[in-house]
């Protein structure tokens, strides 16, 4: 027996060194961790049970039988963070470029397949070349059959892929396919074909950071939800995100313990500008209505005109979608459509109540927009909010208007409550433009048409520049002091807490992709 567990070490200890110390030295001086290290950082300490550390791909062909490591590339398992139990797998980029064939992703597979069976969530840390080309379409198979999984688990389990080192080809569709990317800065890299292909198919001539980088991805491409500065930041930032979301579409996100004490916040009554054209900072609003420094901005570089992102109110999580007045005035686009849409989706499907901070001029008009499908892009945000059934609550700040009000989470497509500070506008346009329309003929033959447009103007901003109208009709449940907001909506989220709401029957929806 002696020799048996002796030689039971050597192969762990063999399979512990993936490709070899040279490939971890260099793996180390490009400023990364390997993939052991990761998963160490990442999990309660002592907490990781490895699976199938002694896998080993079954190829011959390419010289791949003298190039046989144990775990062939990718290191898979559970553990625990904070308490809460997750199944990890962590791509080794020495062994084989972390590419992916037949072996490799069937030990994913075995951890997805687990993870859903046992309700909880899968990260995945990526490092990868992408299909291991010696092998072929098993490659090719290998990655299909982690696609089909990650869209079988969508909307079940949270999936969370951490990009740290370049992902190409293959590569990048299964964090694709998942709720939330990280990218670590400068370290990683993502795109279906990279820099040399691009040069010869369409003779640009880029950088991998430049097509791929995680600035691209966080600014221009909207792909990566987080950027890190480095590995082990992005390793903190995932342990964070956890802590806002639940094992399971059929749990709720962990609560943080809560004393309830003053919610009056009186700084929120001072945000607002008196002049209704003057921008001002959302993120004020947020941080003065939620749990000191609890906000986790999703998407913060991309489409900054909306602010998504995690926050705690009373302890429990929720998610806030707000319009960004300081950035085009808050006009929703296609991109910031898009990106509200998606993180509005993914808190419905994982139990966490909606917060709305609507300040809002309306659509982004132009032919750019147009051309481009704002129709049916802002048609997603619309879609998102109407079918989503947790609690919904939306305060309106400042500006209501046009489809953009309806599109807000507003309460003809299901929001719970809905309130309005006393410098809310409720209107179809604001009350230039809509005296410009109304009145063109008016204006035009009066004597002095500038001053008539500006009584006009006048005119429909007493009809139309206040809430009071919209809540008339019931359509704004309370119009409140700007301080009363916190409470009111830690009263409000506790009444919706137990709000049971279902979809009609049906197979799946039509969102308008
Ligand atoms: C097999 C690979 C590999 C791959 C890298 N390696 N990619 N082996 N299959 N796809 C191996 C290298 O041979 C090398 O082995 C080691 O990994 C490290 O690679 P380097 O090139 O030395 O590293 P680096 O300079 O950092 O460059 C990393 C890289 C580059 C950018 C990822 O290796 C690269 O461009 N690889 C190919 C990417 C690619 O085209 N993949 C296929 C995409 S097609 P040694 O033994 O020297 O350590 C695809 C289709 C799926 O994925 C489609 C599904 C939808």
């Amino acid at each position: 027996m002696k020799e048996k567990i002796e030689d039971l070490e050597k192969r762990i200890a063999e399979a512990k060194l993936g490709g070899g110390e040279k490939r971890i030295e260099s793996q180390h001086k490009k400023g990364k961790l390997t993939a052991r290290e990761r998963i160490h950082f990442l999990l309660d300490e002592g907490s990781f049970e490895e699976i199938g550390m002694l896998v080993t791909h079954r190829s011959t062909l390419f010289g791949l039988d003298e190039q046989k490591f144990y775990g062939d590339g990718v290191i898979t398992g559970y553990g625990t963070i904070n308490g809460r139990l997750v199944y990890v797998f962590s791509q080794d980029f020495t062994v084989l470029g972390g590419s992916l064939a037949e072996a490799h992703a069937e030990k994913i597979c075995k951890v997805m397949d687990l993870a859903m069976k046992n309700g909880a969530p899968v990260i995945g840390l990526n490092d990868s070349g992408g299909a291991r080309i010696q092998e072929g379409v098993v490659s090719l198979g290998g990655y299909a059959d982690i696609f089909y999984r990650n869209t079988l688990a969508s909307g079940v389990i949270p999936q969370i892929s951490a990009i740290m080192g370049p992902c190409a080809g293959g590569a990048v569709y299964s964090p694709a396919l998942t709720d939330f990317i990280m990218m670590v800065e400068n370290t990683s890299y993502m795109f279906v074909t990279g820099p040399n292909v691009v040069k010869t198919v369409t003779h640009e001539e880029v950088t991998s950071e430049e097509l791929g980088g995680a600035s691209a991805h966080s600014t221009k491409s909207g792909v990566t939800h987080f950027t890190a500065q480095n590995e082990i930041d992005a390793i903190n930032q995932l342990k964070k995100l956890m802590s806002y979301i639940p094992q399971n579409c059929e749990e709720d996100a962990p609560a943080l313990p809560y004393e309830a004490g003053d919610e009056v916040r009186t700084v929120l009554n001072d945000i607002i500008p008196e002049n209704p054209n003057q921008p001002y900072d959302i993120r004020e609003v947020i941080s003065g209505v939620i749990d000191a420094d609890s906000f986790y901005e999703v998407h913060k570089d991309y489409a900054e005109n909306i602010v998504v992102g995690f926050a705690r109110l009373a302890g429990r999580s929720i998610g806030i979608v707000a319009n960004q007045p300081a950035v085009l005035a808050g006009v929703l686009d296609i991109e910031s459509s898009k990106k509200g849409a998606r993180f509005v989706r993914f808190c419905d499907a994982f139990n966490i109540p909606l917060l709305v901070f609507e300040d809002v001029p309306g659509f982004l008009p132009g032919t750019d927009q147009e051309w481009n499908a704002i129709i049916t892009n802002g048609a997603k945000l619309l879609y998102a909010f109407s079918e989503a059934t947790v609690p919904r609550i939306t305060v309106i700040t400042r500006k209501a208007y046009g489809g953009a009000y309806d599109v807000m989470n507003s309460k003809h497509i299901g929001a719970d409550m809905n309130y309005a500070w006393p410098s809310a506008e409720i209107a179809v346009m604001g009350a230039k433009g809509a005296a410009e329309i109304i009145f063109k003929k008016e204006i035009a033959s009066a004597d002095d048409s500038e001053a008539k447009w500006k009584e006009k103007e006048q005119e429909y901003a007493d009809e139309f520049a206040h809430p009071y109208r919209a809540a008339a009709r019931g359509y704004i449940d309370e119009v409140i002091k700007p301080e009363a907001t916190r409470e009111k909506l830690i009263k409000a989220f506790k009444m919706l807490e137990n709000k049971a709401d279902k979809l009609p029957k049906k197979k799946h929806g039509n969102i308008p992709l």
